[in-house]
């Protein structure tokens, strides 16, 4: 099945609201790139590339509105700070005129889904049995098939056997709310656990591999992704089980030199004192809710792109 969350239909962005997920299957409609540049930061829509493709229709919608376009996007690139894969889209149109922005959006969108499909096949040959992912990097999270979910479809229909073990990815769920539901619906082999059991889980031996997804990689391979990466990469190394980054290379930042430069995007106090709509917690109690943080290379087994393999400090394209 070709799981989709963003349409576009030449006049409007429709995009699937996220945050309700699993529980209704709403669409939005939006008609200009402030209502974008909303969904963007509110979370309709999330995930490094999917944000991109957003961005891009975003940029789009200005135009045939005859916005100041440099404030569109800037608007745009403030949406949501660490994932790279947003400004990558914003300076690529900058080249682009009027005329041809909404084209080139298209062509942002489908490039996207050819590349996810390159990338996990490029990446299928490196999973087999128990897969521990954390997050939601599936069609969900691109214009379609998913990086690091992309490599589990790409070995599942290269016939290999693979099941995954989703993190639930506490603050946000997306493992829980997102991934689980991709799941689910395309019959992919899964089970759902707490971020706390990774640890007990990798110790049973279950698990093969690590496989995820990135916001942000440095040129020194240092990556950001969803918070409890770091945590999960650090298990993996002391349990021998590898773990590799899916890495389109939108979102490789050969401006940033190291992931002390990658900015990291801090969310709400909310999000930390409760659970979905229940508040868990007392509501003046100090949070800090990091939406990211950062794995030094040195814990990753590979990178894996639509070109094939990166190596830090090699050139892509
Ligand atoms: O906060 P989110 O849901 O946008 O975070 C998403 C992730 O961390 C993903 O792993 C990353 O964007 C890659 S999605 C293919």
């Amino acid at each position: 099945m070709s799981l989709e969350s963003i349409r576009w239909t030449g006049e409007s962005l429709q995009l699937l609201d996220q945050r309700m997920l699993p529980a209704a299957e709403r669409w939005l409609t939006l008609r200009s790139s402030a209502a974008v540049a909303a969904a963007i930061t509110d979370m309709v829509v999330r995930g490094a590339p999917a944000i991109a493709i957003t961005a891009a229709y975003g940029l789009a919608l200005a135009v045939a509105a005859g916005e100041d376009r440099a404030a569109a996007a800037a608007r745009l690139l403030a949406a949501r700070p660490t994932a790279v894969n947003l400004r990558w889209a914003i300076e690529r149109l900058a080249a682009i005129p009027d005329d041809a922005v909404a084209a080139e959006a298209v062509e942002i969108h489908r490039e996207d889904r050819d590349i996810n499909r390159r990338l996990g096949d490029a990446g299928a040959g490196l999973l087999s049995g128990g897969v521990l992912t954390i997050c939601n990097t599936g069609a969900l999270a691109t214009g379609g098939w998913g990086t690091a979910l992309g490599i589990v479809r790409s070995a599942i229909a290269a016939g290999r056997r693979v099941h995954v073990y989703a993190l639930e990815t506490r603050p946000y769920l997306q493992g829980a709310r997102l991934t689980a539901y991709e799941c689910v619906a395309d019959g992919i082999p899964a089970t759902l656990l707490t971020d706390s059991m990774a640890g007990a889980l990798l110790a049973t031996g279950r698990v093969s591999a690590a496989v995820v997804g990135c916001d942000r990689v440095a040129a020194n391979g240092d990556t950001a992704n969803k918070i409890g990466t770091y945590s999960l990469a650090v298990l993996c190394r002391h349990h021998g089980v590898p773990l590799y980054v899916a890495m389109p290379t939108s979102t490789l930042d050969l401006r940033c030199p190291t992931g002390a430069e990658i900015p990291i995007e801090q969310r709400p106090a909310e999000e930390v004192r409760g659970f979905g709509s229940s508040q868990t917690a007392p509501s003046l109690i100090d949070t800090w809710n990091p939406a990211f943080d950062v794995t030094p290379a040195d814990l990753i087994a590979g990178w894996v792109t639509e070109h094939g393999m990166w190596q830090p400090s090699a050139s892509v394209g």
